[in-house]
């Protein structure tokens, strides 16, 4: 059984049973078979069941987190790697992304070019200038690999060495990133602009007063927003996989006692190999939701964790609450396979702007409990509705404290919260996302006809419409 590797960290899914993998399946269902069960289905009692649970708890009940960590490793050993396909990524993201640009400018033609270009690669050299630092640092200037390698687009050169003019009529893309622009400089820049020259404004952060940048006229943004010409994998994605490269080669342990239990509920498994990973995470990880906080200041989101806290344990760590784990990678690590939930609470609510702690949530296998932007936002993005829980859709912090007492003490409930994980992979990682982004900006580069000519004219209201302030 092949089971491809690749560079790139990533959340699985299918079916590459590996013999250890099964092992371990039987072992923690070893204390519940009953091997005379297996023709009668129909025979387990809600007493049976009640009992399932009452000895896993039992058996449990004194591991430590490091044993609850280790048992929840293992499982998740079964990651599949895959290459990325790039022009899946594009296909079913862009599908999304275009009706939202043409949201915003009825003109744009993209839509029509995606086909015709999607697959061209011309031999016409873009280059891309990093004209302002990056956060006080120079950012791709010695970067050997920008552009993912599978990037279909290969025809972009990123430099920091700049010619005043543009002399041979190149198509020229100049990244400003928004805090690291200087007004003396930009002046300077003005006077040496080109017609073809196209000035993207790079943007990730919501919510900021950029009314000065008015002036530049940027041509085009790359930031979360989906109406962004540039804005796949801001913060995270999540991928379609190739279903025809799923396989099914599951072996089915039919006489234990949970196939048993979902069978009675009317559950089909058609995945042995994700059942077993969802399962794992139920059993090992302690009921209550998971926040960290480093920005005190947004009081919405403080008052709905302290009423929620009323209601559901909520472990917390940062500066306006009790406990810390000085953003140390270690701790937030060992916490993210501890908790069914998670807190994703966006500081700022602006359109799109949905951070990694989203994604990350995701990644980690907790249920992300979301307050930000709408609810419509997470499905632009293509995240299934099923994958997450937004707060907008409950009258008050008790009332999602109910449903979340409700997900932690059945099982039923909580696995359909992690059926996306059969049909996607999720990616947070900047190291995937940049050259994603970069493959994204190259792509555009390559579908800009040299007719087309446009402007922000007022770029801080195009950022700000959207964010309740
Ligand atoms: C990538 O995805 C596209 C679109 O779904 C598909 O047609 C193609 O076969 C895939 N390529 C590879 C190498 O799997
Ligand atoms: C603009 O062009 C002039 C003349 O070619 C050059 O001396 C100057 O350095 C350029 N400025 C910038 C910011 O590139
Ligand atoms: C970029 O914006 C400027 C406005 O300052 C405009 O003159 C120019 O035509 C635009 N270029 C492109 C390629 O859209």
């Amino acid at each position: 059984m092949a089971c491809r590797s690749s560079r790139i960290r990533f959340i699985v899914v299918r079916s590459c049973v590996i013999s250890f993998i099964v092992t371990f399946f039987f072992q923690f269902m070893a204390s519940f078979r009953n091997d005379n069960s297996s023709e009668n289905l129909s025979a387990i009692t809600l007493a049976d069941e009640e009992l399932f649970w009452r000895k896993l708890y039992n058996d449990d009940k004194y591991l430590t987190e490091e044993e609850r960590i280790k048992a929840m490793e293992s499982s998740d050993r079964l990651t599949i790697k895959r290459e990325l396909n790039w022009t899946k990524i594009f296909l079913d993201n862009y599908a999304r992304k275009l009706l939202k640009i043409n949201e915003r400018d009825a003109l744009t033609i993209y839509k029509k070019r995606i086909e015709k270009y999607a697959k061209v690669t011309t031999q016409e050299k873009y280059d891309i200038f990093e004209e302002t630092l990056v956060f006080g640092r120079p950012k791709f200037c010695t970067a050997a690999h920008i552009f993912h390698p599978q990037c279909p687009y290969s025809n972009c050169r990123w430099t920091c060495d700049k010619s005043s003019t543009n002399q041979n009529g190149l198509r020229r893309a100049n990244i400003f990133h928004h805090v690291d622009i200087e007004h003396d400089e930009m002046i300077d820049k003005l006077g040496n602009r080109s017609s073809d020259d196209i000035w993207i404004l790079w943007i990730d952060e919501a919510n900021r007063q950029i009314s000065h940048l008015n002036q530049y006229q940027f041509n085009w943004t790359l930031s979360f927003r989906q109406d962004s010409e540039v804005s796949l994998g801001t913060y995270g994605i999540l991928i379609e996989k190739d279903q025809n490269k799923i396989s099914s080669d599951n072996a089915l342990p039919h006489n234990s006692e949970l196939i048993r239990i979902l069978t009675k509920n009317n559950v089909l498994i058609d995945d042995v190999t994700l059942e077993n990973r969802i399962f794992v995470n139920y059993r090992f990880r302690y009921r209550h939701a998971l926040w960290f906080v480093s920005n005190c200041e947004p009081q919405h989101r403080l008052n709905y964790y302290k009423e929620l806290k009323a209601h559901y344990p909520i472990s917390a760590f940062g500066l306006c609450v009790d406990k810390r784990c000085d953003k140390n990678h270690d701790c937030e690590h060992s916490q993210s396979h501890l908790g069914l939930f998670y807190l994703a609470f966006e500081s700022q609510t602006c359109k799109d702007y949905i951070t990694e702690k989203f994604w990350r949530a995701l990644y980690y296998g907790m249920i992300p409990i979301v307050l930000g932007p709408s609810k419509q936002s997470y499905l632009d993005l293509g995240v299934p509705e099923s994958a997450f829980i937004h707060v907008d859709d409950y009258q008050s912090p008790r009332e999602l404290a109910n449903h979340l007492h409700q997900i932690s003490n059945d099982y039923v409930i909580y696995r359909k919260y992690f059926q996306w994980l059969n049909q996607y992979e999720v990616f947070y990682d900047i190291n995937v996302l940049e050259p994603i982004r970069m493959c994204e900006l190259c792509m555009r580069l390559n579908m800009q006809e040299s007719r087309d000519h446009s402007f922000y004219s007022d770029v801080h209201e195009w950022h700000r419409n959207g964010c309740q302030s």
